[in-house]
This record gives C-alpha cells, sequence and structure tokens, in this order.
C-alpha cells in the first residue's frame, strides 16, 4: 500500500471532509475530534456520495426514557437513505456482518518528518591520506 500525501491537516475544518482522488478513487477524509478517517466516497448501498452524509452521535438506551450520546460525530448517516456506518472502520450498523465501505489508515506528520522521510542512501566512511581518497566500503 503506498502512501499519499493529501492535504495539509488546515485545508479540512474540524467537522469537515474533503475528497480526494488517489489512484482512481474518490476517498473522503473527515476531520472529527481532532482524529481523521478516510473511507472510499460512495455508500455501499446504492452508491451515495458519502461526503454528503450527516456525522452523528452513536445513540443507547440503558432503560426506557433515557439515552445516552457516545462518539459524537463518528458515525455517518447516509443522505440517501440513513444507513449509518462507523467512521473508524466502515462498518454497518445496519448489517455488520455484510456491509462496510472500505476504510484507509490515515497518518498525521509533520513536513519536517515527510522532507526527511524514510529513504536513507547508504553511506561510507571517507578519509584522505596524502593524495589519495580512500573510500571505505
Ligand atoms: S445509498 Fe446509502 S443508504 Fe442507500
Amino acid at each position: 500500500m503506498a502512501r499519499h500525501i493529501v492535504a495539509r491537516t488546515s485545508e479540512i475544518p474540524p467537522g469537515g471532509n474533503k475528497v480526494f482522488g488517489v489512484e482512481g478513487r474518490d476517498i473522503v477524509v473527515f476531520h472529527v475530534n481532532g482524529e481523521f478517517f478516510a473511507l472510499l466516497n460512495r455508500c455501499p448501498h446504492e452508491g451515495a456520495p458519502l461526503e454528503k452524509a450527516a456525522c452523528v452521535a452513536r445513540l443507547t438506551s440503558p432503560e426506557p426514557g433515557v439515552y445516552q450520546r457516545s462518539r459524537v460525530g463518528e458515525l455517518l448517516r447516509c443522505p440517501w437513505h440513513g444507513w449509518e456506518f462507523d467512521m473508524r472502520n466502515g462498518q454497518s450498523y445496519f448489517d455488520p456482518k455484510r456491509v462496510k465501505v472500505r476504510s484507509y489508515p490515515v497518518a498525521v506528520e509533520s513536513g519536517e518528518e515527510l522532507q526527511k522521510g524514510p529513504y536513507v542512501a547508504e553511506t561510507f566512511p571517507v578519509h584522505v591520506e596524502d593524495n589519495y581518497v580512500i573510500v571505505e566500503v
């Protein structure tokens, strides 16, 4: 899996998203609660663009009349028919065993880290002795 630099973090505002074309696929990156999540921008039901999905909370009810919200903004509600997906892994809440949105790993790295990169050329000690340059291999 190749790494692709898609944007500066400031280009995707908190609570927002942005779509990027990566290797022929539309991938939508969401910025929620200080984290970034990347999903294929296509609902597995009938193909709605997930960039238009509502970012909602998980709602649970320990007893009648009482409800609790958690993971605010981390669930996607498809704009066409309302199926819901977990932004962290693309899992469907409608049919978790069979339906899933493709999700992709996301990393945030500083420009300095990217500039350095993991690319290190092999180097060899060099000495100058009298008029001769000597390389050790
Ligand atoms: S297209 Fe997403 S729920 Fe139908």
